[in-house]
């Protein structure tokens, strides 16, 4: 029985299939608007007729300003407790990290540069994140598919994604444009070595690993803290694309990823990752010939190992692609107790970015929808703002009191979980480059690692891309290259002139059908 008075169960009289507007009003007739007579005109107190036109008006949100094209599911996350031989509680007293511990996450995959509906077989990064929803609160870790990014200062971004994105003027991606800011900013060479290789061109997400690229720390319950990095390998194996065979699929369906992960998980074949960590010592390793906090650099398998701690199995397809897939905010401050950031400059940009733009993109109360809410208690004395819909904001918390602290009543801080990870700062404040960018070394390493027939795909992608470009690009390019490793420069250099030379333009893919094939069988270059 209903206790309170104000509140009626009204017998239903339609079926629960009758169609109303969103006040609750049955609508009688939904093929006709009302006109004077049937030839019209329309009168506008029609308020069925106003309400769907104008909800209709705004189905659309601004799109992401990068990685608009995505595709997501729901899954679970089951940690293996350990790190190597050791307990996990060593480095990190994350509780998400217990031993045999599910916690509920949503993954979400992307491609980058392009708009909601563009094809999902472009050469670009792909998108890689996952949010977990733990006991301690949310947990966002934002990451791609390859291990290291484009540039090392979070002020560099806005200008890295406009040379990406389509021109301003033509509305058309420009390899141009890319190429004239990719030669001005030589950290970005390791990156493009990958980009331009098959690696480029993941074949699906379901068969892409995922990285959190950036150094962040772990913290214990002695609030000693270490570097980590974060790795996915998927289950189902790795499959990049050659050029020639992403061509091909794209002119047979531009959704191929979207539908790949949808169906696979619909027939039940749910695709699971394990992930990964390396560690280093939290400090500032002079011993390597590069800064660990420089998210350009890969820390090499040989030196610091991949070690498992725990799967993720994504088992349920969303209900409904706006609510969850598109309206899902990820963000790299989202942290929980016991993990933490480093001091990589380009994460601690990132970090304001997320919120921010998800504060224009959703709304300033994003985080209330049901795919952002953590699934744990949220009682918070931030309030108001549109769409704020809740009238109770915390269980037990008195209404009155909407601020803190206070004698009367109302919410208190939290205990806190364990020692506080309190590292001293001290410097002087100055707009400067790390000192070891040694943005070459490992460049060149990846690409004498390359499979053969990778790294014939990488100066093919990288000459017909070229071959486009004003010739002093191409010669800092090709100066560039060189300084990765001699080789590399020269096989860009002689593709180059081949294209001059014959006068034919760029040249397009030129995979042999045998080297299409090897592209199944992808090793790891690190
Ligand atoms: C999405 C900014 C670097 C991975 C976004 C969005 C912004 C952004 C504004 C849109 C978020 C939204 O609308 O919800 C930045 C800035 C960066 C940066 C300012 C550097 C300073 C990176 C790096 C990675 C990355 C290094 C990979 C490690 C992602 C992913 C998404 C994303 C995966 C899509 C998340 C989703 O699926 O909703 N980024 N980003 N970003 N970024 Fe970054």
């Amino acid at each position: 029985m209903n206790t309170n008075e104000n509140e009626h169960e009204y017998q239903q009289n339609e079926a629960n299939d009758t169609l109303t507007n969103q006040q609750g009003h049955p609508v009688t007739n939904n093929q006709n608007v009302r006109t004077v007579g049937n030839r019209g005109p329309t009168t506008l107190e029609n308020y069925d007729f106003l309400e769907k036109i104008s909800h209709f008006d705004r189905e659309r949100i601004p799109e992401r300003v990068v990685h608009a094209r995505g595709a997501g599911a729901h899954g679970y996350f089951e940690s293996y407790g350990t790190v190597g031989d050791e307990p996990i509680s060593k480095y990190t007293r994350a509780k998400v990290f217990e031993k045999g511990k599910k916690t509920p996450v949503f993954a979400r995959f992307s491609t980058v540069n392009h708009g909601k509906h563009s094809p999902e077989t472009l050469r670009d990064p792909r998108g890689f994140a996952v949010k977990f929803y733990t006991e301690d609160g949310n947990w966002d870790l934002v990451g791609n598919n390859l291990k290291i990014f484009f540039i090392r200062d979070a002020l560099k971004f806005p200008d890295l994604v406009h040379a990406f994105q389509p021109d301003p003027v033509t509305n058309i991606q420009d390899g141009e444009r890319i190429f004239d800011f990719i030669s001005q900013s030589p950290e970005a060479i390791h990156m493009i070595t990958f980009l331009f290789s098959p690696w480029g061109i993941p074949a699906n997400y379901r068969q892409m690993q995922g990285s959190g690229v950036h150094a962040y720390k772990w913290v214990n319950a002695e609030g000693e803290a270490v570097l980590v990095k974060y790795h996915w390998e998927p289950k189902q194996g790795i499959k990049n694309l050659t050029q020639k065979e992403a061509t091909k699929i794209q002119g047979m369906n531009f959704n191929h990823a979207t539908q790949d992960l949808y169906e696979a998980i619909e027939k039940g074949n749910y695709p699971e990752w394990e992930l990964y960590v390396q560690i280093m010592s939290d400090d500032e390793h002079p011993e390597l010939d590069f800064d660990p906090l420089d998210p350009t650099k890969l820390w090499y398998k040989d030196d610091f190992p991949w070690m498992p701690v725990g799967k993720m199995v994504l088992n349920k397809n969303p209900e409904n692609y706006h609510a969850e897939v598109e309206q899902i905010a990820f963000g790299t401050g989202v942290l929980v107790d016991g993990l933490d950031f480093s001091d990589d400059k380009l994460l601690q940009g990132r970090t304001y970015a997320y919120s921010d733009t998800q504060r224009y993109r959703v709304g300033a109360n994003y985080l209330q929808l049901p795919i952002n809410q953590p699934k744990k208690h949220v009682a918070t004395n931030q309030s108001g703002g549109q769409m704020d819909y809740r009238t109770d904001y915390g269980k037990d918390q008195n209404p009155h009191i909407n601020y803190e602290p206070s004698l009367l009543d109302g919410l208190k801080e939290a205990k806190n979980p364990g020692k506080e990870y309190e590292p001293y700062v001290a410097g002087h404040l100055k707009r400067e480059s790390i000192d070891r960018t040694n943005n070459f070394g490992q460049a060149g390493e990846t690409y004498r690692r390359l499979n053969d027939w990778e790294r014939n795909e990488l100066i093919s992608n990288l000459v017909n891309t070229l071959s486009a470009c004003h010739k002093e690009i191409q010669n800092k390019m090709i100066e560039l290259f060189s300084k990765c490793d001699p080789d590399y420069g020269k096989r860009v250099e002689d593709g180059l002139k081949k294209v001059h030379e014959n006068d034919h333009g760029p040249i397009g893919a030129t995979m042999t059908d045998e080297a299409v094939q090897q592209a199944n069988e992808m090793g790891h270059v690190s």
